[in-house]
């Protein structure tokens, strides 16, 4: 699977960089409707970003990226965030974005892998929305990451196989939905996470 490298907050049929720090629209009349917000979570290369662009274009929903949102906040790359304030600040910021997003009308809303090392995010995680976690070793998103420079967290392959066994059962506690995305590309994974939320009553087609 390739997870798109670039990341962005995008609409049906929009430009990633339509939707800024404004009104949340799909640029399409939507087909479904979310009855609250829907969190993806899991490691860097699980394919959140994709994944959730796929299902907002499939759906007619908007998608936002949490790392998007904040670089176009603060006006730096999260690298640089992470250079100039190191990880704490970087948490600081994302804690404060994801508070932001939950209270916002429900989106699909693409976290950072490390969004769930603070209990106050995963509180939130999960009092405000479905959580969807996609499953991936570190290994396989190795494989998916094309340009490292942007994971600042994301060295060396023990090292990252390491963090991701630590979070896992961090990513487990706030999971409503999981899905392995092992040897599954973008579409699979999104048919799938379609099929569970309409399931579990987060996603309601609307009337023709
Ligand atoms: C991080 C993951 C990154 C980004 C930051 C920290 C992490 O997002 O938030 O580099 O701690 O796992 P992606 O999971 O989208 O790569």
């Amino acid at each position: 699977m390739t997870t798109g490298e670039s990341r962005g907050a995008s609409a049906q049929g929009a430009a990633p960089e339509a939707i800024q720090l404004g009104p949340l629209r799909a640029a399409r009349k939507p087909r479904y409707q979310l009855t609250r917000p829907v969190f993806f979570v899991g490691f860097m290369g699980a394919g959140k970003t994709s994944v959730s662009r796929k299902l907002a274009r499939m759906l007619g929903l908007v998608s936002i990226d949490v790392d998007t949102y904040i670089e176009r906040r603060e006006e730096r790359k999260v690298s640089q965030i992470f250079a100039d304030e190191g990880e704490a600040g970087f948490r600081r910021i994302e804690a404060q974005v994801l508070r932001e997003l939950a209270g916002r009308e429900p989106a699909l809303i693409g976290c950072g892998g490390g969004v769930v090392t603070t209990p106050e995010n995963r509180q939130v995680l999960k009092e405000c929305g479905t959580v969807v976690f996609l499953y991936v070793t570190a290994d396989e998103a190795r494989g998916r990451i094309s340009d490292l420079s942007t994971r600042p967290l994301f060295n060396e392959i023990e090292e990252a196989r390491a963090r991701n066994a630590a979070r896992l059962p961090l990513y487990q506690e706030v999971a409503t939905i999981t899905v392995d995305t092992a040897g599954k590309s973008v579409s699979t994974i999104a048919r799938e996470v379609r099929q569970a939320l309409i399931k579990e009553g987060t996603l309601c087609a609307l009337p023709r």
